[in-house]
């Protein structure tokens, strides 16, 4: 850990120079102590098949992006058959009729004629070792989204962009998948525009992951509430995962923002909710939640249904101390605006924190103040 602090120092000195690279700051919470690339020579791709092989060779690597990768077009076009589960208006988004997806689910929807961007359908391959940084605010991938899957192991994602995979259509992609990885940390990310999900930690183990400062932006022209709100955001159902979301801002969203299930325990702290239509949180079985310091601003919904999972709100002075047996301190009450009700008390999977890095949490009364100056990308 020492050399390590020395390395990000270091960084942080030749950050007020021109030509600085590689990662700013360090992991906080479940991913602490990763590495990434460490303190490999930065290489800077050109092309969209340099960054796809630096991303999926076996090397240890910091990768800086200095301008946009853009995958549309570059794999052809798909046509076929799609459907209307949410309704035929222009502002709704169709299904692919991916694995018969709409025969099976949707058997009654409207069908209609599609072509979409075959690009979009799979992300690009992200292996062990990497540290994946945009530099300011150029590095953009467009188009297609990144996979982290099949026990790849330390990978940090920092400032970049990722947009455009597909909007109009369901199963057109996903921006950021993380599925059977461990220590995985993704900071000061934009994600906008996309077909699926923001963010989608798949059903196998995914261990250790920070997502951190990042925006969640779901302004669309086409959703799946036909409001020009996105409502695939975060979807983390793995079977053995430890997650914290912290300093995130979550932005024009109607659902599933996030989707908890599983085995996750999840450690939502001091984001920002704002403006989302429907509902953030969906937490079914196997779901653990303790949201604390978060800000909930006109958000309809804050929790889709009662859960079938634990969820604990930190909603009273008397019952956060409940926090100090597992994370040695207590734990922040949530601010809300203009928002529902978010109050749940159960505490009987706190102690699942036990020996786990957690991240700090601070009083709700700062945290628009921070999440404006930190979430996203272009705040280095
Ligand atoms: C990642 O780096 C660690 C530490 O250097 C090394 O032991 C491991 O083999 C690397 N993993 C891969 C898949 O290259």
């Amino acid at each position: 850990m020492r050399s390590f602090a020395i390395f990000s120092a270091a960084v942080a000195v030749l950050s007020s120079g021109a030509s600085a690279a590689g990662v700013t700051g360090a992991a906080e919470g479940f991913a602490k102590g990763i590495t990434g690339g460490g303190s490999a020579s930065p290489v800077y791709p050109n092309t969209n098949a340099e960054l796809v092989s630096y991303l999926g060779d076996n090397s240890a690597r910091v990768i800086v992006l200095t301008k946009t990768f853009d995958f549309r077009g570059t794999e052809g076009t798909s046509t076929g058959s799609g459907c209307l589960p949410w309704g035929t208006g222009s502002q709704c988004q169709v299904a692919i009729n991916k694995d018969n997806w709409c025969g099976n689910y949707q058997p009654d929807a409207p069908t209609t004629s599609i072509t979409y961007d075959n690009a979009g359908s799979l992300g690009i391959t992200v292996k062990s070792n990497k540290s994946l940084v945009g530099q300011g605010s150029a590095g953009k991938i467009l188009g297609k989204g990144i996979r982290m899957v099949s026990g790849v192991k330390n990978i940090i994602i920092q400032n970049i962009e990722i947009s455009n995979i597909n909007p109009k259509y369901v199963w057109g992609g996903d921006a950021i998948t993380i599925d059977g990885a461990d220590q995985v940390w993704i900071d000061r990310c934009t994600t906008s525009l996309i077909g699926r999900q923001h963010i989608v930690l798949g059903n196998s183990a995914s261990g250790r992951v920070s997502i951190t400062n990042n925006k969640i932006d779901g302004v669309t022209s086409w959703s799946a509430t036909c409001d020009g709100y996105h409502y695939w955001n975060m979807y983390f159902t793995g079977s053995n995962d430890l997650v914290t979301l912290k300093g995130n801002y979550i932005y024009h969203t109607s659902g599933r923002a996030p989707k908890v299930a599983g085995n996750t325990l999840l450690h939502a702290v001091n984001n920002y909710w704002y403006d989302n239509s429907d509902h953030a949180f969906e937490i079914t079985s196997g779901g653990n939640v303790l949201a604390e310091g978060n800000v909930f601003q006109n958000i309809d919904r804050v929790l889709d249904t009662t859960p079938t999972g634990h969820l604990f709100t930190a909603p009273s002075a008397g019952a956060n101390s409940a926090c100090s047996a597992s994370l040695g301190r207590v734990c922040q009450m949530n601010g809300f605006g203009s928002s529902g009700t978010f109050n749940q008390a159960n505490t009987n999977f706190l102690s699942n924190f036990n020996g786990k890095n957690i991240a700090s949490a601070s009083a709700y009364g700062g945290v628009v103040a921070s999440v404006g100056k930190t979430a996203g990308m272009g705040r280095i």
